[in-house]
């Protein structure tokens, strides 16, 4: 499996992210991961902007799948469960929502505001077992730096 410097990404990731926006940090984000991690397909942010209901935010890849209801797919069960989802085989998952046939294996790391559950980073690989439990805590990192280098808007939200 590729090794990855995930410490080196986040602060990479930091001195990318020198504002406070959350729109130009999450494609940012989304732009970076997509260049620097290797075999990715898609990576991308969805976020809630109704309650229950994650909303296609910027992403790098094909055209994707909106709206993503909490009760479907992969990245509903990351809303709901506020648990990252690791996921080796998507074709083993029974409400896995396909967007782009190339996808074999994905992560979905929720991002949460406060209590409120904002959004989550959707990363998919054509690889089968493509994210390993290293991947995912990095990968949880870099969420982190964007979480911590951005201001969030709150739910309700008017944006
Ligand atoms: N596969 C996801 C849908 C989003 S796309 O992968 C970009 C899911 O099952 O929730």
């Amino acid at each position: 499996m590729t090794h990855t410097d995930y410490s080196l990404l986040a602060r990479q990731l930091e001195a990318l992210l020198d504002g406070r926006d959350w729109l130009t940090n999450s494609a940012q984000t989304c732009a970076f991961i997509m260049q620097q991690v290797p075999d990715l397909n898609w990576v991308g942010f969805y976020l809630q902007r109704q309650p229950e209901l994650l909303t296609l935010g910027p992403f790098q890849g094909k055209p994707a799948c909106n709206p993503i209801p909490f009760s479907k797919g992969v990245c509903g069960a990351a809303g709901r469960s506020r648990q990252t989802q690791r996921i080796d085989d998507v074709h083993a998952i029974a409400d896995h929502i396909a967007c782009d046939a190339a996808s074999n294996a994905e992560l979905v790391v929720p991002i949460l505001c406060g209590e409120a559950l904002w959004g989550v980073l959707d990363v998919d690989s054509p690889l089968r077992g493509r994210f390993s439990a290293a991947d995912q805590e990095g990968l949880e990192a870099l969420v982190e730096v964007f979480v911590r280098s951005s201001e969030l808007p709150d739910l309700p939200l008017a944006w």
